[in-house]
């Protein structure tokens, strides 16, 4: 009988047994104990995972948003090399007094930062609408060559110069805009007495003087005289004499032609929206967000004389007899006209909204390869 003190029995199980539980029970216990252990490293592990993979992500979220910056300044570079041809380009807006061309320079001047362009105004001594030919020269040179400034728009109460005929290689573009001829009168013949919200503590010409247009018409006096009407045709004449002749039939004829040949676009007063509209889809790099500015509504543009009294029926029959009222309004349905076609062929009607019209025209057989 060899290990007597080991054999034995408690509880009814032999004592092996008992020393197997028992070992089994120690095994077990360590194993759990180096399994949690394990698991806190694995927490520990998994924790610090998480730490790492939060910070990867945020250096990829950086790097993205630097890839995003990288691609922003490469679609500027590439806009910039895109409107580089545009970045030379020279407006001239030779605006006609008392057509809304304050509140047209004003959509300008609130576009010029953010489109990044230039308003320059010219101002044109004792408010004279034409320039010797020195001065003309010094205009177009300057325009031309100043290229810190460009692009650009230059806007001036001056007539039409035919830039072609000073030797220049890149000539600039113009743009204006006409009012139906009347109401242009009647609103400068108000605007000289009365002023305007634009600067109305300026002191104007015929201030006090508190005639009517009406009675001036009807006892024919010299500020409502029909003569008083040729201001378009000769701006849009230009600088020969027959322009300021008034009543010249050369000098419609060479209106129009001058609207067809040296204009990119005429607008008429009227139609201020649909102006900068087809300004905005022809040339954005300075118009982009002019429709949308001027739908905001922004007050601080339009400008309106102070005091203007609608004319009476008779008032408007007498000056439509007038042969001058006939031209200047021959020459506004002409641009008018002009401008409607040129609105048909540029939007469109879709789905009761008006929309630019798509592209119409591709290159291809490009050749050489
Ligand atoms: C144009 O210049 C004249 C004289 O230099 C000046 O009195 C006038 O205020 C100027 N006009 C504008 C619109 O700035
Ligand atoms: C154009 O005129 C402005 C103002 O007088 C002047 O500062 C500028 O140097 C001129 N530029 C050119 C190219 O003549």
């Amino acid at each position: 009988m060899s290990l007597p003190r080991f054999s034995g029995s408690f509880c009814g199980l032999n004592f092996r047994v008992w020393l197997v539980v028992c070992l089994t029970l120690l095994c077990v216990l360590s194993v759990y104990r180096y399994i949690s252990d394990l698991n806190g490293r694995l927490d520990v592990l998994i924790s610090s995972r998480v730490k790492l993979e939060k910070a990867v992500t945020k250096l990829q979220l950086d790097s993205i948003d630097i890839s995003r910056r990288h691609l922003s300044f490469a679609d500027e570079q590439h806009y910039e090399r895109e409107s580089d041809r545009e970045d030379d380009m020279v407006l001239v807006y030779n605006r006609v007094p008392k057509t809304g061309s304050t509140s047209f320079a004003g959509i300008a001047y609130e576009l010029c930062t953010e489109n990044h362009f230039h308003v320059i105004h010219m101002n044109i001594s004792r408010n004279q609408r034409t320039l010797g030919l020195s001065d003309q020269m010094r205009f177009i040179t300057n325009i031309t060559g100043w290229d810190e400034k460009k692009p650009a728009i230059y806007h001036g109460h001056v007539a039409f110069i035919d830039f072609s005929r000073f030797g220049m290689q890149k000539l600039p573009i113009y743009i204006n805009m006409v009012r139906e001829p009347l109401e242009r009168l009647i609103s400068y013949y108000y605007f000289v007495r009365y002023g305007d919200d634009f600067k109305p503590f300026l002191k104007r010409r015929k201030a006090g003087d508190h005639e009517s247009f009406d009675e001036c018409v009807a006892r024919d006096g010299e500020d409502c005289d029909p003569e008083n009407l040729w201001v378009q045709i000769p701006y849009f004449c230009g600088h020969h004499a027959d322009c300021w002749e008034p009543g010249n039939q050369w000098a419609l004829e060479e209106a129009k032609r001058n609207v067809l040949h040296h204009y990119l676009v005429v607008g008429v007063t009227e139609e201020l929206r649909d102006f900068l509209a087809v300004l905005e889809a022809t040339l954005p790099r300075f118009f982009r967000g002019a429709t949308a500015l001027y739908s905001e509504g922004h007050k601080s543009h339009l400008r309106k004389t102070a005091k203007k009294v609608p004319p009476k029926p008779q008032t408007i029959e007498k000056i439509q007899e007038s042969t001058i009222w006939k031209m200047e309004n021959d020459f506004y349905e002409f641009v008018l006209d002009h401008f409607h076609y040129i609105k048909h062929l540029t939007f469109e009607m879709q789905d009761g909204e008006v929309v630019e019209k798509e592209r119409k025209f591709q290159f291809e057989k490009i050749r050489p390869r």
